[in-house]
């Protein structure tokens, strides 16, 4: 995983633009810092409406310090963000891996965990994830940030 550092306004391909990334250690308490630094770096784009946004990324990042092997000692977790189109970013964590899968996870009203991707669903146009090299994985989300563009889609899928 790359050093802590954030770059903007490079384009990764001609339809989508990269607006920063940044990595942090894979603690409960990156999770905050990586809020604040998306929320700072969407207004900056000049995006508005950012709860839901934020909230994808929170239940995302915390997915990879949880469940990821980014949770371990001296692991990391990477934030990437970039624009699909007018109004509609898309947020990637990169964490170290897992032999586990994101994956939505039947209801069960006796357990207070297992909502997380239930709330990414909701809130995206679309969400997938999938491996990066040998060992490392990447959940990302696609989540409008203007009124008007939400479009529900029932499902995700795993691209390879
Ligand atoms: N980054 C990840 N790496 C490996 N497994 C993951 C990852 N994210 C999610 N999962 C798997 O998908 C399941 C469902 O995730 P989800 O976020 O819906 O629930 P949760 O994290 O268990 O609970 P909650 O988010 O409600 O606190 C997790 O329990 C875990 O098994
Ligand atoms: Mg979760």
């Amino acid at each position: 995983m790359t050093t802590p550092v954030q770059k903007q306004g490079q384009y990764t391909d001609s339809a989508q633009r990269s607006l920063g990334h940044l990595t942090l250690p894979g603690l409960a308490s990156s999770v905050p810092i990586a809020r604040a630094w998306l929320s700072g770096t969407l207004v900056g784009a000049g995006h508005g409406r950012l709860d839901d946004v934020l909230l994808v990324l929170s239940e995302l990042a915390t997915n990879a310090v949880r469940h990821s092997s980014s949770k371990l000692p001296g692991g990391r977790v990477m934030v990437r963000v970039s624009e699909v189109e007018v109004g509609l970013v898309r947020v990637e964590v990169i964490d170290e891996g897992s032999d586990d899968v994101p994956c939505r996870r039947e209801p069960d009203f006796d357990r207070c965990t297992g909502r997380g991707l239930h709330l990414v669903e909701m809130l995206s146009k679309e969400w997938g994830h999938h491996r990066i090299g040998p060992i490392c994985g990447c959940v990302w989300a696609e989540v409008p940030t203007r009124p008007g563009c939400l479009v529900s889609r029932p499902g995700a899928y795993q691209d390879s």
